[in-house]
């Protein structure tokens, strides 16, 4: 361990020791044996590396918060799965994960591959919009897939994150989870995660799929933006509690692994049929925009490749397969 590093550590047991209360820059000084001046150059480094110390010059420093951040190698070691996330690219900070996990397998990476960031400059939603990705709070990851399937059952992969986001969720932190279609995860009716699922095909078969999962993990209300499209929520909003980010992430890695295996050797139906049973609108009326054009009817099923079947009238149905689902 190098030097600063050993000398951030003691000042946080310090602290730690002296649970809520301020300690003072000579008592730091005293027991870490270093120079006052050398004591205020480790808070501020710490102070960059996000942890929260407030200072009162009569008192000393009272440490706040500690940042919550990922370690790649405690990730590795925690995962306990066979393909997903045997290998792992973790950043500080990306435009999007899911452009790094496409540009991967263009580049002929494996199958399984997780792309994993703290933050996003540009994180991409669905329909071109945009995936607000503050660092540090949420989870940010992409999974690099090369499923043999044919195109028209691509669908069957964003169902099958979907499932495993809600019941990673679920495993977690207790909270009913239900999909909106296509690939919403809402609690209380508030989204908390979404899937943009991208790939790379030609007529017969696909040469890779990567799969976005984004969660909102421990951003605090306050901190979304007001215009989105639908309401939005954190886990910490809906639970009042910080969430482990590592232990929802290895949860999540290692159901879409159970799940992934369903499909390879069950097929299809076995996630679709699951995939029904979390989804809450059918037999409800609906509007759904698509493209400048509002479509209003009520959602009578679902198609195996996760087409949405509208009736509009007594004689007519339509099937769609993207669009915006709001509940009249
Ligand atoms: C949606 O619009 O609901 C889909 C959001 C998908 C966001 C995730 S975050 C990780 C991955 N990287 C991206 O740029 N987008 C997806």
């Amino acid at each position: 361990m190098r030097q600063t590093e050993l000398i951030d550590n003691l000042i946080i047991d310090v602290f730690k020791n002296s649970r809520d209360n301020f300690v003072s820059g000579q008592t730091l000084s005293n027991k870490i044996k270093v120079s006052r001046a050398a004591v205020w150059k480790h808070i501020e480094g710490l102070r960059k590396r996000g942890y929260v110390i407030d200072s009162i010059p009569s008192k000393g420093y009272r440490l706040v918060e500690i940042p919550d951040r990922m370690s790649p190698d405690e990730i590795k070691g925690s995962i306990k799965t066979g393909i997903i996330g045997k290998d792992l690219l973790f950043f500080d900070e990306v435009d999007s994960t899911n452009d790094i996990a496409m540009d991967s397998g263009a580049k002929g990476a494996a199958e399984g591959l997780v792309v994993l960031a703290e933050g996003q400059s540009h994180g991409k939603g669905r329909m071109g919009r945009t995936w607000v990705s503050p660092k540090y709070v949420n989870l940010y990851v992409s999974i690099l897939l090369r499923p043999d399937i044919s195109p028209p059952h691509a669908p069957v992969l964003t169902m099958m994150a979907a499932l495993a986001t809600a019941q990673a969720i679920t495993d977690v932190t207790g909270l009913e989870t239900m999909i909106k279609w296509p690939n919403d995860i809402l609690v209380d009716r508030k989204k908390v995660s979404g899937i943009l699922t991208e790939m790379n095909a030609e007529q017969e078969r696909i040469n890779y799929v990567v799969i976005g999962i984004g969660i909102n993990v421990n951003m605090k209300n306050g901190d979304f933006p007001e215009n989105l499209r639908m309401p939005a929520t954190s886990l910490l909003g809906c639970t009042g509690k910080r969430v482990d980010r590592m232990n929802l992430l290895c949860t999540l890695i290692e159901t879409l692994e159970r799940d992934y295996e369903d499909l390879r050797n069950k097929g299809v139906m076995s996630i679709f049929e699951r995939w029904c049973k979390r989804c809450d609108i059918l037999g409800r009326h609906i509007n759904v925009s698509l493209q400048g054009e509002v479509i209003t009817g009520v959602a009578e099923d679902f198609t195996p490749e996760g087409g949405l079947i509208i009736r509009l009238d007594w004689r007519k149905k339509r099937v769609i397969y993207a669009g915006d689902v709001s509940i009249i």
